[in-house]
């Protein structure tokens, strides 16, 4: 009888050992061939399913739509600070990704869970707004530095119209869209963000896509999957950002001394 050797890693998205590469056992010459887009790329190594097309444009347009805010939020501004320090892409790039977090471009798996939770335990809008109130806790999805009612955000703007004619269903959407109501009414600036809208659409495009069950969605959120679409576009602005600064060969940055306040308590 044969003897097995324990392996170390146990793998389930791809396979590259035939003479070509398999993304969930789709060969890529198969992707090639069906003019699979990136939607459907990252559906199969991320999520181990294949989803209809309006799904996969949907992904497609989170990425397009995220992939670059400018240079003054959190992630281009690290980008731009290390690729004037000299740093390679890499280190530029990373430096960048590190700000994702719940407060920028990393709230849409709270987002998603509030969403769902709200829809899944028939959570009233209000009473959601008025218990994130009670724990002191920012409703993640909810706000925007520069985006308000006054100054609408385009791309939730986009993302909603896209959903509107593509999705058989926006339930998650309504949701987050009644919070909205709820919150715009305490603050101009309490928008839904493309985080939460994000969020939003994508549970209403995973639930809708019929490839899902119940408790894979649970699953998806529990791990964190949504986070992912908002750190895949941004990469792409970071390393566009990282590029600029060394064509325009900027110098060491160093934040100018009026910008700080110097509050040291022996002064
Ligand atoms: N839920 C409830 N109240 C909020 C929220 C929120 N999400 N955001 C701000 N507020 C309230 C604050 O409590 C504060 O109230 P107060 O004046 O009574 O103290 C007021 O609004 C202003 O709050 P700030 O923290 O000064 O608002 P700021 O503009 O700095 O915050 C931010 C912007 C960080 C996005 C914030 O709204 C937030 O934490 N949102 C939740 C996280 C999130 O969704 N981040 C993703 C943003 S989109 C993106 O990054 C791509
Ligand atoms: C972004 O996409 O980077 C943002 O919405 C955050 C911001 O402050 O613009």
């Amino acid at each position: 009888f044969k003897t097995r050797k324990r392996t170390n890693i146990i793998s389930t998205i791809s396979d590259e050992r035939g003479d070509e590469p398999k993304y969930c056992g789709v060969a890529i010459s198969e992707l090639v061939q069906q003019q699979a887009d990136l939607g459907e790329v990252i559906s199969l190594l991320w999520f181990k399913k294949r989803i209809p097309r309006w799904a996969s444009k949907f992904l497609e347009l989170c990425i397009t739509l995220t992939a670059d805010h400018g240079p003054c939020v959190s992630g281009a501004h690290n980008t731009i600070v290390a690729a004037r320090a000299g740093k390679d892409l890499v280190s530029c790039v990373c430096s960048g990704l590190l700000t994702i977090g719940p407060r920028f471009g990393g709230a849409i798996d709270e987002a998603g869970q509030l969403w769902y939770r709200g829809i899944n335990q028939n959570i009233p809008p209000y009473d959601l707004v008025e218990s994130m109130k009670k724990l002191g806790k920012p409703i993640s999805g909810i706000g925007h530095r520069v985006k308000s009612i006054h100054n609408p955000d385009r791309r939730v703007q986009l993302l909603k119209e896209y959903a509107q004619v593509h999705f058989p269903d926006t339930k998650f959407l309504q949701y987050a869209l009644e919070v909205e109501k709820i919150t715009t009414q305490k603050g101009a600036s309490l928008i839904l963000n493309v985080d939460g809208c994000i969020g939003a659409l994508f549970l209403d495009a995973v639930v809708n896509s019929g490839q899902f069950t119940t408790k894979e969605v649970d699953e998806l959120l529990e791990i964190g999957t949504l986070n992912g679409l908002f750190v895949l576009a941004r990469t792409v602005g970071l390393i566009g950002h990282s590029y600029d600064q060394k064509r325009l060969k900027q110098n060491l940055y160093r934040h100018p001394w009026e910008d700080v306040m110097y509050a040291n308590d022996e002064e």
